[in-house]
């Protein structure tokens, strides 16, 4: 597997946890998996297993590969400072990296050199756009290559919205012919998109669940890619993530000051007054308390979320409210003069802070995910198994995961929509016996990786 991000060694967001811990069930399963992801600075040094040149265009960085094995999963970091000893992943506070087409088209060629010496696969998978030029390598540059004759490659798609787009002048730089720049190759509206390059050459792709697999080949969800995708959908399918519940679990989570289960919920009440007492907002613990934890970005809806707290007359206003994450700008000042303006009832955090994440799944009594599209969506996974009901949009992932029965689905995309549903959850939330009967529902989903781990083997099959 080849990807941007896998956790515990670097994340931003859910395609690091399934990075995490997809190939950890695929080993349970029987499968030798290894995962290439760049040494970024905040990596952990490993133990160097081999040393070349990474060959990108007329680039040829000098690079090491360091080898961790975790849980039956050898996980490869490509070693080159001159691309990833820096302070982000992406980018830095004045926006991405420009040369994040070398970074990247770097990171497919370290992993075919990486499938060439330390690790031979039969299949290559390959995750988001950082890693879409990997087919049109191996079909274009090597298609004569003994060495991967017979290999076949997957492309799974998490979010059509990053795209990976750039100038048609990269070309030469990341080492691809001209004769590829048509509509039915890299080119997409002027531009190199390697999104599209991992669509249109890997032998197989994939979304992180049924329904988004279908809403992307719509012109609503489609980011102009769905009229490609309808014409690619004979080898297109949605796979719902799974979820480790090693990390995600309130009977065991080490970062938790109690613990709890379906049997015995006394432990979620200290949860949520540590919570409260953590964000700076009175401990009430009969007042239920919504929680969200999200990338501020415009797929997440939390501009919704915006519109709809701050009305004193809003459903929204008879809850508290924790808002925990980072992204635009717009939208962290938005949140900040939201709880500044009612701070007994409304606390926001700006950062990254796994914990913190945490102990807001364990103390909320609600998981509020008002996203615009949500290819698969970890946190309401999370939030089921934390008793903490979600409140979703019907949209992807979301629609596959949460029912009538374990949480609340709006379809509308308006602040009055989401401020509806979290008035019905308010009102149920005071019948304790049938809202404990919803959490405990919630709680006994199995969303482990293993059933969807054995969908992605027969895919390699
Ligand atoms: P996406 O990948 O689109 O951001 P997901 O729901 O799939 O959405 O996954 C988000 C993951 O990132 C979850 O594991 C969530 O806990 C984590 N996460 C998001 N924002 C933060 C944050 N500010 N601090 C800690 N963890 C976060
Ligand atoms: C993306 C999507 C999210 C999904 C995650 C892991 O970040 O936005 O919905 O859960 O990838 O597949």
């Amino acid at each position: 597997m080849v990807a941007s991000e896998a956790a515990p060694f670097a994340k931003t967001g859910g395609l690091a946890d399934v990075l995490g811990s997809l190939p950890v069930a695929l080993a349970r399963l029987g499968a030798a998996v290894a995962v290439v992801i760049p040494r970024y600075r905040s990596v952990p040094p490993a133990s160097t297993v081999s040393s070349f040149r990474i060959r990108v265009g007329p680039h040829a960085f000098p690079a090491a590969i360091q080898e961790v094995v975790r849980q039956g999963v050898r996980y490869f970091f490509v070693d080159c400072p001159a691309l990833y000893d820096r302070e982000g992943i992406y980018g830095e506070a004045d926006g991405d990296y420009p040369d994040n087409h070398v970074r990247f088209a770097a990171l497919s060629q370290a992993a075919i050199a990486v499938a060439r010496t330390l690790f031979r696969p039969d299949v290559f998978h390959a995750h988001d756009w950082h890693a879409g030029l990997l087919p049109v390598y191996l079909r274009q540059n090597l298609a004569l290559d003994p060495t991967f004759a017979g290999a076949r490659c997957i492309f799974t798609i998490h979010n059509l919205g990053y795209d990976g787009n750039f100038p048609a002048s990269v070309l030469p730089e990341i080492g691809l012919s001209r004769a590829l720049f048509h509509p039915e190759g890299l080119e997409f509206y002027g531009q190199v998109s390697f999104l599209k390059a991992g669509i249109v050459w890997a032998d197989s792709i994939n979304t992180v669940s049924p329904t988004y697999a279908r809403e992307i080949q719509t012109p609503e969800f489609g980011f102009q890619m769905d009229g490609l995708l309808r014409a690619r959908s004979y080898k297109l399918s949605g796979i719902l993530n799974g979820v480790d519940y090693n990390e995600w679990n309130p009977e065991t989570d080490a970062r938790l000051p109690a613990h709890y289960s379906a049997g015995d919920f006394s432990g979620k009440r200290i949860c949520k007054a540590e919570l409260l007492g953590e964000m700076d907002l009175p401990i009430d613990l009969d007042r239920p308390l919504i929680g969200i934890v999200s990338r501020f970005a415009e797929q997440k809806g939390m501009d919704l979320v915006v519109g709809a707290a701050g009305a004193e007359d809003s459903p929204l206003a008879e809850a508290a409210l924790v808002v925990f994450g980072s992204g635009d700008g717009g939208l962290e000042n938005a949140f900040r003069d939201l709880a500044l303006a009612n701070p007994r009832r409304v606390a926001m955090g700006i950062g990254y802070n796994e914990s913190l994440a945490h102990l807001i799944e364990a103390g909320s009594d609600m998981f509020l995910m008002p996203s615009r599209y949500e290819p698969c969506g970890l946190n309401q996974i999370y939030s089921l198994r934390y008793g903490t009901v979600p409140i979703v949009r019907a949209t992807g992932g979301l629609q596959d995961t949460v029912d009538a029965e374990t949480g609340f689905k709006f379809t509308g995309l308006t602040a009055a929509d989401l401020a509806a549903a979290v008035g019905t959850a308010l009102r149920a939330y005071e019948d304790r016996a049938t809202w404990q009967e919803r959490m405990r529902r919630g709680m006994r989903k199995d969303f482990s990786w293993d059933a969807s781990a054995r969908e992605y083997q027969k895919l390699y099959e």
